[in-house]
């Protein structure tokens, strides 16, 4: 039942402020301001034990598992990165007893991400599963983990699980940290963060018809350039693969910086750039990128929390803790990409040569 919208896909985008606030249900406690999980089956000297963090996933998982990455090295300061579940498993991975592994899959069946994880557990390694779908494969693999609660996902381009995820990472990492060294009064400013986002999200959503405009605008280019620093990187990458996925345009991200050492020479009229530029320390080096692309007749559309000059045009999000403006920023990238391709006829729900779970090799 596609509760009255035109697609699955702009179903699953609305529902976000309500699988938000299911994601993070009973996980906030706000006398020590730490998270409650308690399927990690981890007590807190083993989770104070870990070393590094390593992050597995395909597609649009891989991409949260991204932001999840950053969100644990920077709250709880331990290394942590995300890797393609199937790089992770063809390339015959040194499995240390001090790393924490996360196999994340809103199906539980992604067969690159199981097969992954069963190589993990053949080596002894400490996996933990954030998964959507209650009793899956992935999810039965795994030591512990965290159900994303979010309900069904129906149309084969990932959204609400995205979101979901990104919040179920700030969680974990919220959890890691306060075993560590975060203090409570920054435990607490992330448990408060937290509890804004379902709200920021109905913000965003109303933003729609807006995007909806930019869409039909942009969406007549061949191809579109996608750019962040740091923390818009994940975001510019799952913006790019969102437009990729169900609006078949070319889409490129990169980090912003990288720019200038290759892609620049790709900047003209005919190739915009959707530019992620959050309100953090990087802000001005970020504008100075569009700059760069400016004086190449490069048209900007700007994702951020200010208008400004650089840009042709700007959609401006609430701000949330710093940390945790990713998860706010992708939402109007998930709605300019379904925007994008009812613009241009596509089948949203059921893009050609794509399934919602790839469960073979
Ligand atoms: C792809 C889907 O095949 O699998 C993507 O088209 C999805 O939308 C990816 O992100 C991973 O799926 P899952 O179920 O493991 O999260």
């Amino acid at each position: 039942d596609n509760g009255g919208y035109e697609h699955y896909l702009l179903k699953e985008i609305s529902e976000q402020p309500d699988t938000v606030a299911r994601t993070l249900r009973g996980r906030i406690d706000d006398r020590f301001h730490i998270a409650h999980l308690g399927g990690l089956n981890m007590d807190a000297r083993e989770t104070r034990s870990f070393r590094r963090v390593k992050i597995i996933g395909c597609g649009s998982a891989y991409y949260s598992g991204q932001i999840g990455a950053q969100l644990i090295e920077e709250l709880a300061r331990i290394p942590a990165d995300a890797e393609p579940a199937s790089e992770f498993r063809y390339r015959n991975p040194v499995v240390e007893p001090d790393t924490l592994y996360v196999a994340i899959s809103q199906s539980g069946e992604t067969y690159d991400t199981l097969a992954a994880v069963q190589e993990l557990k053949r080596k002894g390694g400490r996996v933990l599963g954030i998964v959507n779908t209650v009793g899956s494969a992935i999810a039965r693999e795994c030591d512990g983990g965290l159900y994303l609660h979010a309900g069904p996902e129906v149309s084969v381009a990932s959204t609400k699980a995205f979101t979901s995820t990104a919040v179920s990472f700030a969680l974990l990492a919220l959890h890691l940290a306060r075993v560590r060294d975060l203090s409570p009064a920054d435990g607490r400013r992330i448990c408060e963060g937290l509890r804004r986002l379902p709200e920021q999200i109905e913000q965003i959503l109303k933003l729609d018809e807006q995007i909806k405009t930019l869409a039909e605008k942009y969406a007549q280019s061949p191809s579109m350039m996608f750019v962040g620093r740091v923390r818009g990187y994940p975001v510019a990458r799952e913006g790019a693969q969102k437009l990729k996925e169900i609006s078949y345009v070319h889409a490129e991200a990169y980090p912003a910086s990288e720019l200038k050492h290759g892609p620049l020479a790709l900047i003209n009229p005919d190739m915009p750039t959707v530019a992620i530029v959050p309100d953090d320390e990087l802000l001005d080096k970020n504008l100075t990128t569009l700059g760069e692309i400016r004086a190449r007749s490069g048209r900007i559309l700007m994702i951020g929390h200010r208008v400004a000059d650089a840009a042709d045009d700007c959609v401006v999000v609430p701000k949330n803790e710093t940390e945790l403006d990713p998860i706010l920023l992708t939402i109007p990238l998930q709605l300019f990409a379904y925007h994008a391709a009812v613009a241009l006829g596509r089948d949203v729900d059921r893009p050609r040569n794509l399934a919602k779970s790839v469960t073979v090799e």
